[in-house]
């Protein structure tokens, strides 16, 4: 039986809004082994993206505990919990969330820039990942000169960069066409296939059913 590399027990997100209580996620235990593939699906606001942010560390519990590769996160303190976010975890968002204003080559170097590395092995990193996604022909355009294939890529590059062990996708395809969204859905299980564990968001049922276990969510509570 492989290792467990994410395991979240009995965790809760709770949100007070005045005399009111948003029960994002309301008391969710799963373990996800390494090098596993696994779709989360459920209905819009049942708290997938809730969930995503827990495990890459962007948010914190209102209880329960979260070990990300063997490490217990409730103990770590707010740089502790940013160096797992910069090195174990590769986001990737629905609106890409790049940098307008930088070209492709730029975005996928901006998380190198705390690495310690020199400028030139920076660009040198950045220009393998921007390869290993298909657009070394495009390291200079901007987002804007990209189509959203294009653009999804160059943040798939951007959170491979630092090698990752986890790759976490909120609705990595749902701003893209089919045919795009498929080709999105290859790469992921390449990357998968090379040992990542991969956690995909989506409404897709059929690219959901394609990852090799499906998690359902509804009002915060799993029907796996
Ligand atoms: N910062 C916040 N403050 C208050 N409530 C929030 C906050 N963020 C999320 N919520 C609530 O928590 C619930 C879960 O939200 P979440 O974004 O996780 O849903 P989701 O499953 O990702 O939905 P979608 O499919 O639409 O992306 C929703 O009811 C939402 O309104
Ligand atoms: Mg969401």
């Amino acid at each position: 039986m492989a290792e467990s590399v994410i395991r979240l027990a009995d965790v809760r997100r709770y949100y007070v809004m005045g005399d009111f209580v948003v029960k994002a996620l309301d008391g969710v235990t799963v373990d996800i082994k390494r090098g596993e593939f696994t779709s989360i699906m459920g209905p819009s606001g049942s708290g997938k993206s809730t969930m995503m942010n827990l495990i890459g560390c962007l948010d914190t519990p209102t209880s329960g505990l979260i070990d990300i590769d063997g490490e217990n996160t409730a103990g770590l303190n707010e740089t502790e919990l940013a160096y797992i976010r910069n090195r174990k975890v590769g986001f990737i968002f629905q609106q890409f969330n790049l940098l307008g204003k930088l070209t492709a080559l730029d975005n996928v170097i901006v998380p190198l820039l705390y690495a310690g590395l020199s400028v030139h092995e920076r660009k040198a990193k950045a220009i393998q990942a921007l390869e290993r996604v298909g657009l070394t022909d495009r390291l200079y355009h901007r987002p804007n000169e990209l189509s959203g294939g294009q653009k999804q890529r160059v943040a798939i590059a951007r959170a491979l960069v630092n090698d990752p062990t986890i790759l976490l996708a909120d609705e990595p395809t749902g701003a893209l066409d089919s045919k795009t969204g498929n080709q999105i859905m290859e790469l992921f299980e390449e990357l998968n296939s090379e040992g990542r564990t991969v956690i995909f968001v989506t409404h897709d049922r059929e690219l959901g059913m394609r990852c090799h276990r499906q998690i359902r969510i509804r009002d915060g509570k799993l029907e796996e």
